[in-house]
């Protein structure tokens, strides 16, 4: 057997908590695992910026990148990386800089999910280049913004076409809300899309690999509170579609790690939001559910690594495309989506890796979230996102947050461990009795 060690390069920008978490973690599973004929260890190591040779070699296997969506010279050479060196990155750079939310509207709506109507405008003004006017004069045609807006019915949004982080976003509920909303949005190219109001849930479902959790949300609360604590709000049966949901364009997408923003009315969810492939991972926002957010990350970063999973280069979105030109039930059709996703994300491979190798995880998460390591971690974020005068008080409220998720986590293991204890009993009995 060889040892060898696998390097897992983190691209960060100004996450604080995760990382923290995410290589201390590494540290207490200390992990020696048996894959073929290797004993495999992990390095995890923060990405640096310098000047690099396009052949110059890179020493990651794996690059968990949460930079290049917005600093370019790491996207760059994340690129380089991929082509050059056979790096795995999550999350595919290309598709990262390519697929907005226009882009993804469009493509789910192919697939048939109920995004609702949307429209793009062009531009109210424009930087000066020296072919505008002339391309303005000749093809740039008048139009009737009203018109649209009665097209698209009230409310309405008006969000920029490739945005986030609420920037631009304006509830429009008339004609002339909607064209002072147009005549503020300056050189933002915009989308106009009818409101799903009023709506029973908005959920946003974080995938991770495989791995999804849905958690409701509330825009209207401050930033911290928004990600809401309430569980077992939706039958199985209806959060499992949102699971798919999250799967299908995930995989489609090349996204390992994405969130997706979606809205039930009418007995259906409607997808609004789901061009997210750097979502929110701090502690302040995720509060209870960051753990779980780290230990999914840890999982599909070690198993990725460990196995040396090939990264899909190519999007390859013609076999979703023909199961929706099919001429079947959107569930069936999602269900075929999902299928594909659990392939390329190699579902129940990843599955029995997790059971084999990382079983001691939860134990070893659960002892590590109550220790002055992690609070350390909780403490330096909110030192970076809050006031001074607001230190204490946040960072209590945040590690308060994780020790309730701690005593949940214990009691839900307690109750699994129980059950599956009772069991072989129940059915020893029940055998016993056929026989009588
Ligand atoms: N079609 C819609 N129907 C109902 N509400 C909507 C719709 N589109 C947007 N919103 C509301 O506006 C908010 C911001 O819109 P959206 O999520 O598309 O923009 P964003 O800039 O990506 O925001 P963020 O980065 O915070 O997710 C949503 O969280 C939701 O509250
Ligand atoms: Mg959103």
């Amino acid at each position: 057997m060889a040892n060898v060690t696998r390097k897992i390069g983190l691209s960060l920008g100004a996450d604080t908590c995760w990382p923290i978490c995410f290589e201390e973690l590494v540290k207490d599973l200390d992990l020696k695992l048996p894959i073929g004929n290797n004993t495999v260890s992990f390095e995890i190591e923060r990405v640096t910026i310098e000047p690099f040779a396009l052949r110059q070699p890179v020493k990651y296997d794996l690059v968990v990148d949460r930079l290049t969506h917005w600093y370019h010279t790491s996207r760059e050479w994340i690129k380089k990386a991929v082509v050059l060196n056979d790096v795995y990155v999550f999350n595919n750079p290309w598709s990262v800089q390519s697929n907005e939310k226009h882009t993804t509207y469009a493509a789910m709506m192919r697939l048939g999910m109920p995004i609702p109507t949307t429209w793009l405008v062009p531009p109210k003004s424009y930087e000066e280049k020296p072919d505008l006017q002339t391309t303005l004069t000749r093809y740039a045609k008048l139009f009737d913004l009203p018109a649209v807006g009665a097209q698209v019915g009230y409310p309405l949004f008006m969000k920029p076409f490739d945005g986030g982080g609420w920037v631009g976003v304006s509830k429009v509920d008339n004609e002339k809300e909607l064209v002072e909303a147009y005549d503020r949005s300056g050189k933002l190219i915009m989308h106009l899309q009818k409101g799903v109001l009023p709506h029973e849930h908005f959920c946003r479902c974080i995938g991770l690999g495989p791995q999804t959790r849905i958690i409701r949300y509330d825009p209207s609360a401050p930033l911290h509170q928004r990600y809401l604590n309430d569980e077992g709000y939706l039958p199985e049966e209806t959060l499992s579609v949102l699971r798919d949901i999250t799967l299908t364009i995930n995989s489609f997408f090349g996204w390992d790690f994405n969130s997706c923003e979606a809205l039930y009315a009418d007995g259906i969810w409607h997808p609004i939001d789901f061009a997210n492939p750097c979502p929110d991972s701090q502690v302040t926002s995720l509060h209870r559910h960051f753990p779980w957010l780290v230990k999914a990350k840890l999982r599909w970063s070690l198993y990725v690594a460990a196995t040396k999973k090939r990264m899909r280069v190519n999007q390859d979105w013609q076999p979703y495309f023909e199961i929706a030109a099919k001429d079947l039930s959107y569930k069936d059709k999602l269900a075929g989506y999902a299928k594909i996703a659990r392939e390329r994300m190699e579902a129940e491979r990843f599955e029995e890796f997790c059971a084999t190798h990382l079983s001691h995880l939860d134990e070893v998460a659960w002892n590590f979230f109550g220790s002055e390591r992690a609070k350390v971690a909780v403490r330096k974020k909110v030192e970076a996102l809050f006031p001074k005068h607001e230190w204490d008080s946040f960072t209590e409220h945040f590690w308060n947050e994780i020790q309730i998720w701690r005593a949940n986590d214990r009691a839900e293991r307690d109750a699994a461990a129980a059950s599956a204890a009772a069991k072989p009993a129940a059915k020893k009995k029940s055998s016993s009795g056929k026989k009588a």
